[in-house]
């Protein structure tokens, strides 16, 4: 993405998040935003139309391995080379604010970034080759349609063109201290390791679940190092505004340079090699 097209993106968040602020000071009454990140009911939606490809896209995107992951139930289905949750990080299937989230997705792709004309199918499949450390999935087929059909739907309110304010990952103040691993790993011990062990191993889901019940952060099974989590802006940003599990960007826990040395601790970790970044994203 061009440093422009971040820019715009990001001025687009700022407005509708003074909107938000404007609307709520001078009373409800006079302009009530629909909450876009209201709890979706894709899970339960009644058989039938667009209704089965859509819980279909919520369950590829809640139960990744189990659909497409490595040790999915179909091997000619095993697009992905990891078990993690698309979920895992686009918390609450994509429904929580600053965990690059999908609600202004469907209807902002596709999207021109480096004077090029970049489709939603694309940037999916960026996921599936770096932070999933897999394949491409088909362009045409079901289980592409079905994500596509779920982030229609948890977007079906969202304005045409415009990223709602909580969109992607909310960014830091640049560190006041350069980031610092050694510090991070104090950080580590004290705020992560409880979740996700000691080594950065996570935790797989008992039988018969399949994938994780709390994700790797380095390692073979975790994501590679071409992917946007294995950038310390990313990952710092995606911590401090999600992590641990159940904070917020209005409660965070961490302190932001906390944040930054505890990222700059993961993202030294070893992990699987990926392809070349172009620089799409
Ligand atoms: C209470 C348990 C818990 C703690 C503590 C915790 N996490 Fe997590 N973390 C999770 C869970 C669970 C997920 C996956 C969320 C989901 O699937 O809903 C996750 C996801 C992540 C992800 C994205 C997925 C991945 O595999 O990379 C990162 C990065 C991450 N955590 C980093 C951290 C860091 C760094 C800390 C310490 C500051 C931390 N977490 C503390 C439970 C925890
Ligand atoms: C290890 C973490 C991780 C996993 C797993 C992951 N993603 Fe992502 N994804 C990201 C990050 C980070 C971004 C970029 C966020 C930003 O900077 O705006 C992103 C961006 C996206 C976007 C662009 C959204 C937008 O509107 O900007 C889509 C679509 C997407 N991912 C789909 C998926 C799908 C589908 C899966 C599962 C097959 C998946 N991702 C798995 C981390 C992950």
């Amino acid at each position: 993405m061009t440093p422009t097209m971040r820019r715009g993106l990001v001025a687009a968040g700022v407005l509708a998040f003074a909107a938000v602020a404007a609307g709520v000071g001078i009373g409800h009454a006079l302009w009530a935003e629909p909450d876009y990140y209201a709890p979706t009911d894709a899970a339960d939606l009644p058989a039938g139309g667009d209704n089965d490809l859509i819980r279909l896209g919520w369950g590829i995107i809640t139960d990744t391995a189990r659909h497409i992951g490595k040790d999915a139930e179909d091997p000619a289905l095993r697009y992905a080379g990891n078990d993690l949750a698309c979920a895992n990080c686009h918390l609450d299937a994509g429904l929580k604010p600053f965990a690059a989230p999908f609600v202004s997705t469907a209807t902002s792709y596709p999207m021109m970034v480096d004077d090029r004309v970049l489709t939603l199918t694309e940037r999916i499949n960026g996921c599936m080759t770096r932070s999933m450390n897999g394949r491409p999935l088909p362009e045409d087929g079901r289980e592409m349609a079905a994500m596509l059909a779920y982030m229609r739907y948890v977007g079906r309110d969202a304005p045409e063109g415009v990223r709602v304010a909580g969109m992607g990952l909310k960014p830091l103040s640049p560190a006041a201290e350069p980031p610092n691993a050694g510090r991070g790993e104090a950080v580590y011990a004290a705020d992560c390791a409880r979740c996700h062990g000691a080594a950065g191993e996570g935790n797989r889901k008992a039988p018969p679940g399949i994938g994780w019940a709390i994700p790797p952060l380095w390692g073979d099974s975790a994501f590679n190092d071409s992917a946007g989590m294995a950038h310390i802006e990313t990952a710092a940003a995606f911590v401090r505004a999600n992590m641990p599990r159940g904070v917020s960007s209005e409660a965070p826990m961490l302190s932001e340079q906390e944040a930054w040395d505890v990222a700059a601790f993961v993202t030294a970790k070893p992990r699987p090699k990926g392809p070349p970044r172009d620089a799409r994203d």
